[in-house]
């Protein structure tokens, strides 16, 4: 984030004598990125923030993956994962479930109505797209309200609970875990950081937390998921803190949560077909993340608005459908919740009949959220349970 903020009191000077009302000094930590050489924040601490009385092993949720192997697209049908009458006991960090991943990127999945541990991912940003539901996200920057399709963008290290308000449902969640940072994409920037006229979003549409959030407490709980020697590279570690973690009266600078929402997000449209580049809203190291959105489509008189086949020979592509009828997916069983992985070395596009029946149309009602990785992904538990087994077959037309 590029974007400068200030939240609470801060004193005048950075690295000054800072002191509370009975002359007691604060604790100031600098959270930063690559190593002081980039974006980060100064934050005001009651307590000392490397005060911990323990640290133990966490078990982290299932991490293990399998090779996509044979080779063949995917349709993983989440919504089959999770009943909603057990999300009470599920949490957003505990009991997220592994659909894909690999060196650069997890991708999972959960049903949650619960309150989540304290927790901070020590290996990368997160970026959580909210399916459906609404909540707030404490962190140690102060409250992010949360709502169905948002993105909810926690860079790494950064300490935060989930909350779900069950007033409507639970909230579905479909977090992102980057080993990298999540960030808007360089073309979009100005050479200092500004989001540029051509981008399809800017600064007034991304939300940080608008003021702190203080809690008391002792012997508190984080769960920390880092580097290690675990499956896929990722292990846990269950830290206790003398006292409370959200002690922070103030912070300023670049470094900090936020949200996007979808509807935010001016899809660019064409007289032909456009390729997914225009769909982008992120990028992190070797992969990126695009969304389609309703919008008008192709106005040439013979335009053909469902995509081209085409080949990834560079690339995985998941795509995460979350609203409308997906209009190149017709005809292939896939619906809302569903993700398709569409694996490097082997074309795809629309499924035959999809070509015809969207000729001539002025306008596609469809949602979905693209990650289109650099490397080769693999399965995670929760991929291989929710496969339908049957989408590679759907462009052939013959049941197998
Ligand atoms: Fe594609």
């Amino acid at each position: 984030m590029a974007y400068y903020r200030q939240v609470g009191t801060v004193p005048q000077k950075r690295h000054t004598q800072f002191r509370d009302a009975d002359g007691r000094l604060f604790y100031e930590e600098l959270m930063g990125e690559e190593g002081f050489s980039s974006d980060s924040s100064l934050l005001y601490h009651r307590g000392v923030p490397s005060a911990i009385v323990a640290s133990e092993i966490w078990d982290l949720p299932d991490q293990g993956t399998v090779a996509n192997h044979p080779l063949k697209p995917r349709h993983l049908k989440l919504h089959d994962l999770f009943s909603v009458e057990d999300a009470p006991a599920v949490d957003a960090v505990t009991g997220r479930r592994l659909v894909l991943g690999n060196a650069d990127v997890r991708l999972s999945y959960v049903v949650t109505a619960a309150v989540s541990p304290y927790y901070r991912n020590a290996i990368g940003d997160e970026c959580v797209y909210v399916e459906s539901g609404a909540g707030v996200v404490e962190t140690v920057f102060g409250v992010l309200p949360y709502r169905t399709g948002d993105y909810v963008v926690v860079p790494r290290a950064t300490t935060h609970r989930w909350v779900p308000d069950t007033t409507d449902g639970p909230s579905r969640l479909y977090p992102i875990e980057a080993n990298s940072h999540v960030a808007p994409p360089k073309r979009y920037l100005s050479k200092y950081g500004q989001l540029l006229e051509h981008a399809p979003y800017c600064e007034r549409d991304l939300h940080g937390p608008s003021e702190v959030h203080v809690a008391e407490g002792t012997d508190v709980e984080v769960l920390v998921k880092h580097r290690g020697n675990g499956p896929g590279g990722v292990v846990g570690t269950r830290m206790v803190y003398d006292t409370h973690p959200f002690d922070v009266v103030g912070w300023d600078g670049c470094l900090y949560p936020y949200t996007f929402n979808i509807d935010d997000y001016m899809p660019i449209t064409g007289k032909i077909h456009q390729p997914p580049p225009v769909h982008q809203v992120f990028e992190a190291q070797n992969f990126v993340i695009c969304n389609f959105l309703p919008r008008k489509v192709d106005y040439h008189p013979l335009a053909v608005p469902v995509p081209y086949y085409h080949s990834n020979v560079d690339s995985d592509e998941v795509m995460f459908y979350v609203g409308g009828d997906y209009e190149a997916r017709k005809g292939s069983g896939i619906g809302i919740g569903s993700v398709s992985l569409h694996p490097g070395g082997h074309a795809h596009g629309p499924q035959p009949a999809a070509i015809e029946a969207s000729l001539g149309a002025e306008y596609f009602e469809e949602s979905a959220v693209m990650v289109d990785t650099f490397r080769p992904l693999e399965l995670g538990e929760a991929g291989t349970a929710s496969d339908d087994g049957t989408y590679a077959w759907t462009w052939a037309g013959r049941s197998v």
